[in-house]
């Protein structure tokens, strides 16, 4: 546990740090070649980087039964924090029988590299339909979040881990700020208050609109895209820093917002992933998060503000951070500009309404988003990179 914190109080009360110190990593790199291993997937992977780094505080490795069933059925641990997605590990039956309680696994990533350890505490079944139905509120198999729990091991394996140790980002090192030192730069640059934002998509004027209507009266923007594992069809996560360096260039004060990658991987679980992504940006030190239409959604799974209606299970102050709730952000064509039903007097035909599916849907089918979609640098940024003819 880290002591010299800044600004609010991570979540349960102290930012985690399971990064394995020097020693702890000269005896974890002797032990290599004897340790039982995992081999983790992608999701995998971020999960442990993000308890590492204390993104996931209080949470110090991967869930145990107690806890993993209280965060499906209440949405909480056992010790009554609010928390919202299962943070699991899986492995199949055969796997875990080569597993001891007690003993450490080696952890490795999707190319065998030796990333991390995990102190084994318990191995357990459970219930996939459960989880899918509680967490998802679907059991459909077509839901990405559903599928990655029906297709991951029948056995989940619990305890804490180290990560062996903290590499820089392979493509964005310098957007790697991890909880610990963005506390810091937000008291280094004076904000007392600063509201989060969440997002997989590249930037359009929805976005851009919800983010500066907060700006307004807190006192830094912490634009936090995740960078992690998502959908195939999602734009990749490089195109999307290109897209959101160009805006802030253009658009932005520079001394307002700060910049940085959100290593999680994406669950699409909606409203429940709503809690847990605020509850990320608590632990970077937000005060403030901003939820929008259909936040984390995917499909048609979760009505346009089910992610704002779960805020109000739990009491006021009780998760530490607060939502900032936008409705259905348009370009008003009467007006000529961004507005909601709650500030424009338009009729519905004189709305223009954006998503992040419908600019993928866009530049699939060829075209470029049009201003009133997307900033123009920023639709030439995705037309570079989707090799798309610009008009002249
Ligand atoms: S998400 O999966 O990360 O939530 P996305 O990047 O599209 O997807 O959204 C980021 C944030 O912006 C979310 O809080 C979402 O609710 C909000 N948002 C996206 N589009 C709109 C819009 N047109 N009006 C209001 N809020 C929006």
């Amino acid at each position: 546990m880290s002591n010299n914190i800044q600004g609010i109080a991570p979540h349960g009360g102290h930012l985690v740090n399971r990064i394995a110190t020097p020693e702890q990593r000269e005896e974890f790199l002797s032990k290599a070649d004897f340790l039982p291993r995992v081999q983790l997937e992608n999701r995998a992977v971020s999960d442990l980087e993000m308890i590492a780094i204390g993104g996931f505080s209080p949470i110090t490795g991967f869930m145990n039964q107690d806890d993993y069933n209280q965060v499906v059925s209440d949405m909480r641990l056992t010790n009554g924090v609010p928390w919202s997605i299962p943070i699991t590990l899986s492995v199949s039956a055969s796997e875990a029988a080569n597993l001891t309680e007690g003993n450490l696994v080696r952890l490795d990533d999707s190319t065998g590299k030796y990333i991390g350890v995990l102190h084994l505490s318990q191995k357990y079944t459970y219930d996939k339909h459960r989880e899918a139905v509680n967490v998802y509120r679907t059991d459909e198999e077509k839901h990405p979040g559903v599928k990655v729990v029906y297709n991951q091991g029948e056995i989940n394996i619990a305890g804490d881990v180290w990560l062996l140790e903290r590499s820089p980002h392979p493509y964005f090192p310098a957007y790697q700020i991890d909880p610990e030192t963005s506390r810091l730069m937000f008291q280094e640059k004076g904000w007392k208050t600063v509201v989060g934002f969440q997002t997989r998509n590249p930037i359009h004027r929805a976005h851009e609109y919800i983010q500066k209507c907060a700006l307004e009266t807190v006192d830094g923007l912490f634009l936090h895209p995740l960078v992690g594992e998502t959908k195939s069809d999602d734009i990749p996560a490089d195109v999307r820093m290109r897209c959101y360096e160009i805006l802030l260039e253009h658009y932005y004060p520079q001394n307002r917002v700060l910049l940085a990658i959100n290593p999680s991987a994406m669950r699409y679980a909606g409203p429940r992933e709503a809690i847990f992504h605020a509850l990320i940006r608590k632990n970077y030190g937000c005060t403030h998060f901003i939820v929008g239409r259909d936040h984390a959604g995917v499909g048609d799974y979760y009505g346009t503000y089910d992610a704002q209606h779960i805020f109000d299970q739990f009491q006021p102050g009780e998760l530490g951070i607060t939502p900032m709730m936008f409705e259905h952000a348009f370009y008003c064509t009467r007006t000529k500009q961004m507005a909601t039903t709650k500030t424009s007097p338009s009729t519905p035909e004189q709305r223009v309404h954006l998503s992040g599916t419908k600019v993928r849907e866009m530049l699939r089918r060829g075209e470029l988003p049009p201003t009133e979609f997307s900033r123009p640098e920023v639709a030439a940024e995705l037309a570079k990179a989707m090799q798309l003819q610009l008009p002249a």
